[in-house]
């Protein structure tokens, strides 16, 4: 797995970016352990994004990057932000990135796109990427129509570019997966929900240490903007809504504000717990050091393990 060396960190593990919850706290913690941390733009203002780079840049002098969506309000401003608080790389997803490529790359950024296809992989390449972040429909959040383990290999044989594997990985298992399949790394989102520098509310943890694997739910698919999240009352609601054709109004009404009221309030009724396919796999609460050194020290095992049989 060779995107540690591009971009220098110690493991090649991206921390995803999470609306409402990847600040400093879960981001400087993650890059300090080695790993990839991402400051979220979703539910914040430029004026956060730039007091949380600030943060991090006091918490630790080792890489990490700031995740741009395409349809945030204020895009335009957190493109100034992140290139007057010199951050040097950038995840971006959720739209076409394609008219910031210029400005980006003037402004020296490594840019990492989330993609979720192979043409998406192969135009983001002829743009300038340094690397693409593919993610399958096993994700929590926003999500593709691929899935992670199918589409992984074809995509990555389709660009020389570095493809990050993200969508379903929890295990060491999952990450040697993974790159026999043809990543570079892998982004896991999901699995640092419950790192206790992740700042989400305790209930929002406990329902995923509870919760079985066929606890997630897709909504949004009619209104074009799936998302993958826990099976609550909320998901049932809006899954409703859409199946009876209640219109975008009536969606919006019980999805607007639904992000932070899960994440800050600990509403995980009402609240939109977004959350990928692997609950089984979330068992504990540990911090980011010991998730990305466990899972590594298992992969480097595993990987021993797996020479010698083959
Ligand atoms: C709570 C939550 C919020 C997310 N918010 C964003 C976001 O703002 N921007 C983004 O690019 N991806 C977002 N994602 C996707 C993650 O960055 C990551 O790619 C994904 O979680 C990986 O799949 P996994 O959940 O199976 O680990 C979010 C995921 C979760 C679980």
């Amino acid at each position: 797995m060779k995107i540690n060396e591009i971009l220098n960190i110690k493991y090649p593990i991206f921390q995803g970016a999470m609306a409402n919850i990847s600040t400093a706290e879960l981001a400087g913690a993650v890059s300090t352990a080695g790993g990839l941390g991402m400051i979220a733009t979703g539910g914040f203002s430029p004026d956060e994004v730039r007091r949380e780079i600030r943060k991090i840049k006091k918490m630790t002098d080792k890489p990490f990057g700031v995740n741009l969506v395409m349809i945030h309000p204020d895009i335009e401003e957190l493109n100034k932000v992140v290139v007057e608080e010199g951050v040097e790389i950038i995840t971006c997803g959720a739209g076409n990135p394609q008219k910031y490529f210029d400005y980006w790359l003037k402004n020296k950024l490594k840019v990492i796109p989330i993609i979720a296809n192979k043409k998406m992989a192969q135009k983001v390449e002829s743009l300038g990427a340094i690397a693409c972040v593919f993610e399958g429909a096993e994700a929590g959040g926003h999500i593709g129509k691929l899935n992670t383990f199918p589409a992984l290999p074809e995509i990555c044989d389709s660009v020389k570019i570095p493809v990050i594997s993200a969508g379903g990985i929890y295990t060491a298992r999952h990450i040697l997966a993974a790159e026999i399949l043809g990543a570079s790394g892998v982004q896991m989102g999901t699995k640092f929900l419950l790192s206790r520098e992740a700042p989400v509310h305790e209930k929002f943890k406990e329902v995923l240490i509870e919760a079985k694997d066929r606890d997630t739910i897709v909504t949004g698919v009619t209104t074009n903007h799936p998302i993958r999240c826990y099976k609550n009352k909320l998901a049932e609601k809006l899954l409703e809504i859409e199946i009876n054709n209640l219109g975008e109004e009536e969606f919006e009404k019980y999805a607007r504000g639904s992000g932070k009221k899960a994440v800050r309030d600990g509403d995980v009724e009402w609240g939109s717990v977004l959350a990928g396919e692997g609950f089984e796999y979330l068992n504990k609460i540990e911090s980011a050091r010991e998730i990305i050194e466990n899972i590594m020290k298992e992969y480097e095992k595993l990987k021993r393990s797996f020479k010698e049989k083959n």
